[in-house]
């Protein structure tokens, strides 16, 4: 295994990707789009980060990476560490045990849809499925003004019904109408990432048959998908085969899903063609496109995939956990999304700091841990099952930190609110699918199930980033007396609290 290592100087740099719009973006060694992190399994990944924004804080996850054993190289701030002040340091120092596509981004409040992510893949020696070539594409929303700018409106009285700010426009590689090389007669592994921060985008590829054999890093039974539906943060692999003839090129499709746009501004495009480009002299035709964004969700239930392991169901749960989602006025007017009226607000020190320095008698005992950070303390190797029910009208990609969970059951779409009833239901999938980012549908449910084994303090939060500024998170306290007895925060992450301005965003 190799050591990886990344010097990373964050400054704003000037970009224009949808060629709109010229803004600052977030930059890492005057560049963007970023670096891709690539890496193989069993690599160690350092990555000295240098936060040089002149008035932003910073922080980095890599999003889907385990961390096992090194919880305080997670990244988000106030769980498992301060936020990285301007002008200050920290580095990030894990290995890597998982095989897959991921991506790496900032985890301070409001900051990654300012460009501060990219794609981190771990290659596969031993990748269990024939294929030639290795790409992948990324998609994404993308605003034209800072997200930090928006927030004072977006979270305010002004805006009661708490609707998402409206994305400007969408890219595909961080730019438009994008041209991928490839050659005829080849197998493709095409990895589909969404870094967008708020919609969802369905993807197909004219002309082509695409069979899924990855979801999060977890390797499927392969799966024939007549198109794709991607919420952010979300990864598929697909195989596809190239034609034997080059006189053509072909359409690739992305279009976001509308069901999530609370107004569809006229000059906004939710439609966009790329290509797999045969031959630079063949023509670039503008795909027909035949998405219904009713509709085509249905055809498409990621919830039933199989496991390519085949890993069994885990026993009934130690632990359980339900929460309603909810998205409502505070008394000040303002709209917070809630998991069983609690909105999550940012303790003053870090959870996993918190954790390290409590008195072994009550490390266990939620109650340290603040009333608003919603936080639930995990035994060492129980079996947790989280039930979700989804009480609003809008969907949501629900992300667990530090796991891939099975998916038991997912309703589909529902008129009203229709909460998991666990005296009435159907089977739960065995072996279910595993991942780490799942859809709860509009006033639907679901039910994962996870073994705690992986000490540390991860954070379950839906994905959309409008959403987990308004609240909607919760904490969970893994294995703490392990924790305590294992772990050992580098001075670095301590030194990073007391830098920290108080004045800038904590969060
Ligand atoms: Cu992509 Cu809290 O993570």
């Amino acid at each position: 295994a190799a050591v990886r290592t990344y010097d990373f100087n964050v400054t704003w740099v000037n970009a224009n990707p949808d060629g709109l719009h010229e803004r600052q973006v977030v930059g890492i060694n005057g560049q963007w789009p970023l670096p891709v992190i690539e890496v193989d399994k069993g690599d160690r990944i350092i990555v000295n980060m240098h936060n040089g924004l002149p008035d932003r804080n910073a922080s980095i996850h890599f999003h889907g990476i385990f961390q096992n054993g090194s919880t305080e190289m997670d990244g988000p701030v106030m769980v498992t560490q301060c936020p990285v002040a301007p002008g200050g340091d920290i580095t990030y120092n894990f290995t890597v045990d998982q095989n897959g596509t991921y991506w790496y981004h900032s985890h301070v409040d409001s900051q990654y849809p300012d460009g501060y992510r990219q794609a981190l893949i771990v290659h596969d020696k031993t990748f269990p499925f024939d294929y030639d070539e290795d790409i992948f594409v990324t998609l994404s929303d993308w605003y034209h003004e800072t997200i930090e700018s928006i927030d004072p409106s977006f979270l305010s009285l002004y805006n009661p019904s708490g609707a998402e700010p409206i994305p400007d426009s969408f890219l595909f590689n961080d730019t438009q109408n994008s041209k991928i090389p490839v050659k005829p007669n080849t197998t493709y592994m095409l990895r589909i990432i969404n870094i967008g921060a708020f919609v969802a985008q369905y993807f197909y590829i004219e002309g082509h048959n695409m069979t899924i054999v990855e979801v999060d890093g977890v390797y499927t039974e392969p799966t024939p998908a007549d198109i794709l539906y991607v919420h952010v943060a979300q990864r598929y692999t697909v195989l596809f085969t190239t034609k034997d003839t080059t006189d053509t090129n072909y359409a690739i499709v992305t279009v976001a899903d509308s069901d999530l746009l609370d107004t569809i501004p006229p000059n906004l495009t939710l439609n966009h063609t790329n290509w797999l480009e045969y031959d630079s002299k063949a023509p670039f035709n503008e795909a027909n496109i035949t998405v219904d964004t009713s509709d085509d969700l249905d055809a498409f239930d990621d919830s039933t995939l199989i496991p390519y392991d085949h890993q069994e169901l885990l026993p009934d749960p130690d632990y359980e956990i339900t929460v309603n989602v909810s998205m409502n006025n505070l008394l000040n007017g303002i709209n917070y999304a809630f998991f069983n009226n609690i909105t999550y607000t940012a303790p003053k020190v870090p959870t996993l700091f918190t954790v390290m320095s409590a008195n072994e008698s009550v490390v266990e005992d939620d109650a340290i841990y603040g009333d608003f950070t919603h936080t639930f303390v995990l035994k060492h190797n129980e079996v947790v099952q989280l039930v979700v029910n989804n009480n609003d009208g809008g969907s949501h990609p629900f992300h667990l930190h530090g796991h891939t969970f099975q998916v038991l059951s997912r309703s589909p779409e529902y008129d009203d609110f229709t909460p998991f009833d666990p005296n009435n239901h159907t089977d739960f999938n065995d072996p279910p699918i595993r991942r780490d980012v799942l859809v709860a549908h509009p006033n639907g449910n679901f039910v994962i199930r996870f073994a705690a084994n992986n000490p540390g303090v991860w954070l379950f939060h839906c994905h959309i980033e409008w959403h987990l500024f308004q609240g909607l998170a919760l904490v969970l306290v893994e294995a703490p007396v392990q924790l305590q007895q294992t772990l050992q925060i580098p001075d670095d992450h301590y030194a990073v609290c007391d830098k920290v301005n108080v004045s800038s965003k904590g969060n």
